[in-house]
């Protein structure tokens, strides 16, 4: 069968980030320019699928030469759970995916998120489907890849942004607080201390002791000119506490606060000023950088290349400096967190970065 008469479609579901368009736009290259496939928009991730009729979006319609540096997805996304998880309605929606990708005529479907998005094209590949996943998150969370598209944007992002709220941390001799995304992982705070050379990060890897937390600060103030610059991921607690939340609209925990509640504490315990930012959304906008660009259109142009040939069935990691496949029967809803032996621990550690345990 000529290419031309076959057609893929791709979707990015979740939280968004930077490389999304990147990824789309190089599997657009890719899969039509080269390969000739036609080439279709799912709107809204896999949920798109998953309506009647099916969401679609015309990918032509949003094409323009600068789309990789865009950020955003021009295909929509959402994080709102996985239908597929609601009581009675999976057998329904998976038979409706089946009926939808026949009517629209699908031969591959790649499906660019993180674990939710990709535990959701785990059910699609079980039925059949020929689905490639490639791995995007901020919170570079993960289980079987060191890396995830956008991970590198928010770092450099975060770092960026801690970096100019040291020195005014230093000019007023102030505790700075920065709240960092990354849930229930530590890798977006983690990096982002060693590379501004703060004093202190809290992961929730390593639940912290708050007398720890206080004399660090006491100590690190008296015997130097400046301020403090302390990293908090989203997802840090006290020992023997929790994580903290707030509660969303529909009526869902997500996680924040911390970053407050550590600058509260901070001026209720010592004599100094403390003041809390979220970076929050900041780290998910704009542009991709040269790293995530280029992350992005690889795993892109690899998974069209596989679904050109009828191979599917798994997400493509990235290990050290190459792709791996992980089939989706291995997939799991596990969180990759930052293991206790990493070597950006002995860095911090190195670099005299406090973690208060
Ligand atoms: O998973 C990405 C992420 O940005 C997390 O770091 C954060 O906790 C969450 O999504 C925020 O989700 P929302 O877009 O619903 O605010």
């Amino acid at each position: 069968m000529k290419n031309s008469s076959r057609t893929l479609a791709i979707a990015t579901g979740g939280g968004d980030c930077p490389g999304l368009n990147a990824a789309i736009s190089a599997a657009y290259r890719h899969a039509k320019t080269n390969l000739g496939f036609n080439v279709i928009g799912l709107a809204e991730g896999i949920s798109g699928l998953l309506s009647t009729p099916p969401k679609t979006e015309v990918i032509e319609t949003f094409l323009h030469r600068h789309l990789f540096l865009e950020g955003g997805t021009i295909l929509g996304a959402n994080n709102r759970g996985s239908p597929l998880r609601v009581e009675g309605e999976r057998k329904r929606l998976l038979n409706l995916a089946k009926a939808n990708w026949q009517a629209l005529g699908l031969n591959g479907l790649l499906v660019i998120g993180g674990d939710g998005t990709q535990f959701m094209a785990k059910s699609l590949a079980e039925i059949g489907l020929n689905v490639v996943g490639i791995p995007k998150t901020i919170d570079n969370d993960l289980v079987g890849s060191d890396t995830t598209i956008g991970f590198s944007t928010a770092v450099e992002v975060a770092s960026d942004a801690a970096l100019r709220i040291r020195s005014t941390a230093d000019a007023h001799h102030r505790v700075m607080v920065v709240e960092v995304m990354g849930r229930s992982a530590g890798h977006i705070a983690l990096e982002t201390a060693v590379a501004s050379q703060a004093d202190g990060c809290l992961i929730p890897e390593k639940p912290f002791r708050w007398d720890v937390r206080l004399r660090h600060i006491k100590d690190t103030i008296a015997t130097r000119q400046g301020g403090y610059l302390l990293i908090v991921a989203e997802g840090a607690y006290a020992m023997g506490e929790s994580p903290s939340y707030i509660e969303t609209r529909a009526g869902k925990k997500r996680l924040s606060g911390i970053g407050e509640k550590v600058a509260q504490t901070i001026e209720a315990e010592t004599s100094f000023d403390a003041r809390a930012c979220s970076l929050g959304h900041l780290l998910r906008g704009g542009m991709p950088n040269t790293l995530d660009r280029i992350l992005a259109q690889t795993l892109a142009v690899q998974a069209i290349d596989f679904l050109s040939r009828g191979e599917a069935g798994f997400v493509l990691m990235r290990q050290g400096s190459t792709t791996v496949k992980r089939s989706y029967t291995d997939l799991t809803d596990e969180r990759r967190q930052i293991p206790h032996d990493h070597e950006l621990l002995l860095t911090a550690h190195g670099l005299g970065i406090s973690f208060a345990t």
